[in-house]
């Protein structure tokens, strides 16, 4: 079996100048067409929900759109976990709360129904890439006006050269790769 350093190395590509010049993409569909590569991953990501004794310690794992659904779902049926979507605006049908955070040039906002959770859930997130933080901040913000517990965020990617993890300082943050 390969190692995960092994498997993560294939299959994220770069990609330059996407989506706009001077941008350099991490580019995971390589690695969600290999399957037992993805399976180690989901496996990796799923650890982040257990205890030292491999006891699951979740109730939710919440996927942020889009790339984050692609690995949360997986993840939160490994756990014996239910899935909860955190959306961009106006894809929800059900009454939601919202929260806005800054990009580099405006804003966005996400949003999650109100009763996606039942109170003192315990409730891992899971996204591809930690940049800035700003939208795994305002989704932990989400959560907690849900009135569940947020056990801890991973991410497949973190971008250290971006201040996601300062940012997030007083939380619990694990990434599968720093580059
Ligand atoms: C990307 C990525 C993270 C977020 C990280 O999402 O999937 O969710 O940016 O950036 P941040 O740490 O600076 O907030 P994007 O909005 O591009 O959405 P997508 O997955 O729908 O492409």
């Amino acid at each position: 079996m390969r190692s995960l350093d092994e498997v993560l190395t294939q299959g994220i590509r770069d990609i330059p100048d996407y989506p706009q010049p001077g941008v350099l993409f991490k580019d995971i569909t390589p690695l969600l067409a290999d399957h037992t590569g993805f399976t180690q991953v989901v496996e990796a990501m799923a650890a982040f929900g257990k205890d030292d004794d491999g006891e699951v310690v979740v109730d939710k794992v919440v996927g942020i759109e889009a790339r984050g659904f692609i690995l949360a779902a997986p993840v939160a049926l490994a756990l014996g976990a239910g899935f909860v979507p955190v959306r961009k605006q106006g894809k929800l049908p059900a009454a939601t709360y919202a929260e806005s955070y800054a990009l580099e040039y405006g804003e966005a906002t996400i949003e999650v129904h109100q009763d996606a959770f039942a109170p003192g859930d315990r409730v891992l997130v899971i996204d591809d890439v930690l940049a800035t933080g700003g939208t795994v901040e305002a989704c932990l913000r989400l959560i907690r006006r849900c009135g569940a517990d947020v056990a801890g965020t991973a991410v497949l990617i973190e971008l250290s050269f971006l201040p996601g993890r300062k940012r997030l300082a007083d939380e619990r943050v694990d990434a599968l790769v720093t580059v």
